[in-house]
């Protein structure tokens, strides 16, 4: 069983919201966050707005004129390390003008000892630094930074579950619920086992009750998040797995899309598809990456299913909704990937016809086997097979696109778009990005439009 923060420790926490309060009070300072990273990262920051808004803090959109300053981190490939160390190296000079702007890094870089030590070291300005486990103790935290002359450090803590925090959504019709945290996969490459912990699934009457609020609140579009979602109950000792969940959520009553995310295709199972296609609210939209087409490959990233089960999963989903998008991430460059490992990616790739890949070149994690594992490939190599996924998957998509010129669909109203000519965005049930025009459009709504137009990136639709 999965353990909860428990109230008592929650309850400290309160109060050091309300002594952080105090300490502000009449000041009218302002909080500045930025989010690196996945889906679990932006919750998590929703969270932390959350606690800073109960706080009294208000929100701004420019560091520059911040008085709390927050980077919620990412660790899953170098480029987004580097990224942050950039924009923190960015804020010394507005330090040195303005030292009681607290500088804050927290999420899944603060839970490594390398970074960490970096941090110590060559980054002065940062004055708060906590790991994805101490989130919920952020008000002790904050409390701490603004009364002690030190700087506070706290990378600790277990694999708690912290329910009842306030959460600070962004505008607009959508939000996450995360159902689960943490991963047990250990794909070989991966960093996020490492730096979230075991997996911890939250308790099914918890989840609901969190989506009710929402829909009361008239979200439109909720997205169930975890790192493996099909995994979700096997540590909770009920009788209840993903498939179950989403027929429980399903019966919320309201009118809305639940997605979820990530699938992992060794857990993906019929079992999930038919609870999909049985349950009207679940939107036919799958996210499920299968990272290399080549089994050998896939063995030595420890993922557990060969290419060909893969292949089976996609045709069983759509046999039970025919209409389903469908999406996945793949890894180019995988240490020890030939040729003939890399054609098996690009056929899987041209077989299954994806509306959407989210393509990665790989990158070495310190503390994962694969940054030992050895590798032939230049860089010129896997830059070049890169392109050539990027270019076969381009070719795909123009087509697809170009199937929905003339169809009538059922679009959410999210946003609003740059263009003058379509002046607002949306998605369809498959998550496809539109843009709009028409009479009385407005944000949130559901909406029946035609498709015009379309292009590699967006469908152009008209309101009917
Ligand atoms: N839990 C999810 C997502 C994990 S991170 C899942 O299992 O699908 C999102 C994606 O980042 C992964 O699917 C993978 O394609 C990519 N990724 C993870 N580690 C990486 C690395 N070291 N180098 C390059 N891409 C990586
Ligand atoms: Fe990383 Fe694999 Fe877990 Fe996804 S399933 S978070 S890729 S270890
Ligand atoms: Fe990055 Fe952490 Fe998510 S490493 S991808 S922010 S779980």
């Amino acid at each position: 069983m999965p353990v909860t923060v428990s109230q008592e420790q929650l309850q400290s926490q309160f109060t050091y919201i309300d002594a952080v309060a105090a300490l502000i009070r009449g000041k009218q300072l302002r909080a500045y966050t930025h989010t690196f990273g996945c889906q679990q990262n932006e919750a998590d920051t929703e969270r932390i707005r959350g606690m800073l808004h109960e706080m009294g803090y208000t929100m701004t959109d420019k560091p520059e004129d911040a008085d709390f300053i927050l980077f919620n981190t990412c660790a899953v490939r170098e480029h987004a390390e580097d990224r942050a160390f950039g924009n923190i190296g960015a804020l010394s000079h507005l330090k040195k003008q303005r030292p009681d702007v607290v500088i804050a890094l927290c999420g899944c870089m603060a839970q490594q000892e390398k970074n960490v030590e970096k941090i110590k070291k060559s980054y002065p300005q940062v004055s708060l630094l906590f790991g994805t486990h101490a989130l919920w103790r952020f008000p002790s935290l904050l409390y701490r930074a603004l009364t002690e002359k030190k700087r506070v450090f706290d990378i600790g803590g277990e694999d708690d579950i912290a329910e009842g925090l306030p959460v600070l959504r962004a505008q607009g019709p959508k939000a996450w619920l995360s159902i689960m945290y943490g991963c047990n996969n250990f794909c070989t490459y991966c960093i996020v086992p490492y730096v979230r912990g075991r997996e911890r699934s939250r308790r099914p009457e918890e989840i609901e009750k969190e989506l009710r609020e929402l829909v009361a609140a008239g979200y439109k579009e909720i997205t169930l998040l975890g790192q493996n979602v099909n995994s979700y109950g096997k540590d909770l000792g009920l009788d209840i797995d993903f498939a179950d969940l989403l027929r429980r959520l399903n019966a919320v009553p309201g009118d809305f899309w639940l997605r979820f995310m990530t699938s992992h295709p060794k857990d993906a199972s019929p079992r999930l598809f038919d609870a999909m296609a049985e349950c009207d609210k679940v939107a036919k939209q799958l996210h499920l990456p299968f990272q290399s087409g080549s089994d050998e490959i896939l063995r030595r990233m420890n993922r557990r299913y060969t290419a060909e089960e893969y292949r089976a999963l996609i045709a069983d989903a759509r046999a039970k909704m025919p209409d389903i998008t469908l999406s996945s991430d793949i890894i180019v460059g995988f240490p020890g990937e030939n040729e003939e490992d890399f054609q098996q990616t690009l056929r899987l790739v041209k077989d299954v016809r994806f509306d959407l890949l989210f393509t990665f070149l790989y990158s070495p994690r310190t503390g994962t086997p694969a940054a030992s594992y050895e590798d032939n490939a230049t860089s010129q190599e896997k830059q070049d097979r890169f392109e050539r996924l990027l270019k076969a998957q381009d070719e795909i998509v123009a087509e697809r696109q170009a199937a929905y010129q003339g169809k009538t669909l059922r679009l959410l109203v999210d946003g609003t778009a740059k263009g003058p000519e379509y002046p607002f965005t949306a998605r369809t049930e498959g998550n496809l990005l539109v843009c709009v025009r028409g009479e009385n459009i407005q944000i949130g709504q559901f909406i029946e439009a035609k498709i015009e137009k379309t292009s590699l990136r967006c469908l152009f639709a008209q309101k009917l």
